[in-house]
């Protein structure tokens, strides 16, 4: 630990000579920047896809007894350089969900998403269903590939459903149906460190809460790309004949769960006295899509919002594929997928940083590695054409050495245990879009308060031992941004 912490310093010495050469390179996507587009790939949108019509309703879901809502905080320093930059007072806030069951977001939208996939399981059974009752009898699989946070809730959303279900179900047979429902999760070899053992953690726990041996669940690490992971888990719900339920990242439930979010945010603004006519700015991280629920939810329960996608210029694809569709427009793209002109982010990405150390094997992080999925999903396509007001793609280098410095700089003001003040990967590119577009975008540059959302805290301790060194750097940091 000790040569990682010399590394470290020597890395933070270097990195502060040349962060002010580095010139900020994002890139923007924006609907109403060209109306003519916008409109006619809203409307092909809504025929050719036919998604739902979210309510606020939807978004009060009967699982979130099952994780915590958690604190929107000020960010004094963000708060400070973009009042330089954009010439008025502005609010900044943080949704930390660091702080949420299981260290990130994810288990809001899952653990919905299980709770709907088994319930109906579960009716269809009740009602003389013999197929789902059969399904049940030989154990019923709930199944997705993830890089980390979607697998971890997977299995923890597995096992809340089954504590939730056992609450009220009082005949025996159907008891013991419910606690054989299994969780089933590939992933590949490369995950980060804290994503693998989160899921091995979790896993202990599915197990342990119900008397269960090492041979229940599965977590199968053994590929060497997320799309291999994925190839094998389209395998693997083809092969189990009705019995494996896929728990997508964006299909309509997860979306409503995640929608929970904005609830509490918008709770929470008018606790601390922001008024429902001031404007706000919505921004979430979004790979596969599952965020654009919250984002969706925030435009229903807040009319004044604009919603704002967060992506990378190396997991960027989802920002492509709108900019490709403003291009060919919807029903062009749609025949894309699947071919090789589908627009996907790079099977071997260039890592955020690269660690070399002399006794061990090198480290590469991927630092917002949350979004690190191959393209995002049809649907969340569709729901981002409805209700995203722009997209934007930053630079996980410049979220990595500056702006996840300067949140964490905010966060460890704010909590008197500087154990919680942790800023993943997908949480600091928010708040790099804030710095480096809150002058340039229409949908931030005219809003009275920006709501970034932290949705992680599981990352690697040589990330949070990289941020601590860096803080003595923040005014260097802070004056970079300035104008
Ligand atoms: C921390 C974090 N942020 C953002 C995302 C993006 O979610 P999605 O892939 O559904 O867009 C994920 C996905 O797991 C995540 O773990």
């Amino acid at each position: 630990m000790s040569y990682l912490k010399s590394q470290l310093k020597l890395l933070s010495a270097s990195v502060s000579v040349s962060l002010f050469m580095v010139i900020s390179s994002g890139s923007v996507w924006c609907g109403p920047c060209q109306e003519t587009d916008s409109n006619s790939w809203i409307s092909s949108a809504q025929s050719v896809l036919k998604h739902v019509d979210f309510k606020v309703s939807d978004f009060d879901v009967p699982t979130k007894a099952y994780y915590y809502k958690t604190p929107l905080i000020e960010l004094p320093t963000l708060e400070s350089i973009v009042k330089a930059k954009v010439g008025r007072d502005i609010k900044i806030f943080i949704k930390d969900e660091a702080q949420q069951k299981n260290d990130s977001f994810k288990i809001r939208g899952v653990l919905y998403e299980i709770y709907v996939a088994i319930t109906d399981v579960i009716n269809r059974a009740k009602n003389h269903d013999p197929k789902a009752l059969e399904i049940l009898e030989k154990g019923l699989k709930i199944v997705t590939q993830s890089t980390g946070n979607h697998g971890i809730n997977l299995i923890s959303g597995v096992a809340d459903t089954i504590d939730l279900l056992l609450k009220t179900e009082s005949d025996p047979y159907f008891r013991e149906l419910i606690k054989k429902i299994e969780p089933v999760v590939f992933t590949s070899k490369s995950i980060a460190d804290v994503k693998k053992s989160g899921m091995v953690a979790a896993m202990e726990r599915y197990r342990s809460s119900l008397g269960l041996s090492s041979g229940s669940g599965i977590l199968d690490d053994r590929y060497s790309s997320y799309e291999e992971a994925v190839n094998k888990r389209k395998q693997y719900i083809k092969e189990s004949e009705g019995r494996a339920l896929y728990m997508e990242h964006a299909g309509t439930d997860i979306m409503k769960g995640h929608g929970s979010i904005a609830l509490e945010v918008n709770d929470q603004l008018k606790e601390k006295g922001i008024s429902e006519d001031q404007k706000l700015a919505f921004l979430m991280p979004v790979g596969a899509g599952g965020p654009l629920g919250a984002l969706t939810a925030m435009k229903l329960v807040r009319p004044n919002s604009e919603a704002i996608m967060v992506q990378t210029l190396t997991f960027g694809a989802f920002v492509r594929i709108l900019k490709e569709i403003d291009q060919i427009g919807y029903e062009e793209y749609l025949k894309h997928i699947g071919t090789d002109l589908e627009i996907k982010n790079s099977q071997t990405p260039e890592p955020t940083i690269e660690y070399q150390y002399a006794d061990k094997k090198n480290l590469k992080i991927y630092f917002p590695d949350g979004i690190g999925v191959d393209t995002p999903e049809k649907n969340a396509i569709g729901v981002a054409m409805d209700h995203l007001d722009a997209a934007v793609m930053v630079d996980d280098r410049e979220a990595y050495h500056k702006s996840s410095i300067l949140v964490q700089k905010d966060l460890l003001d704010h909590y008197q245990d500087a154990s919680k003040a942790r800023v993943g990967g997908t949480s600091a590119i928010a708040a790099e879009a804030v710095l480096t577009f809150a002058d340039k975008l229409p949908q931030m540059k005219n809003a009275d308060v920006i709501v970034i959302t932290g949705t992680e805290g599981n990352i690697l301790p040589e990330i949070v031992e990289y941020q601590k060194s860096r803080l003595k750097d923040v005014d260097s940091i802070k004056s970079g941004y300035m104008p």
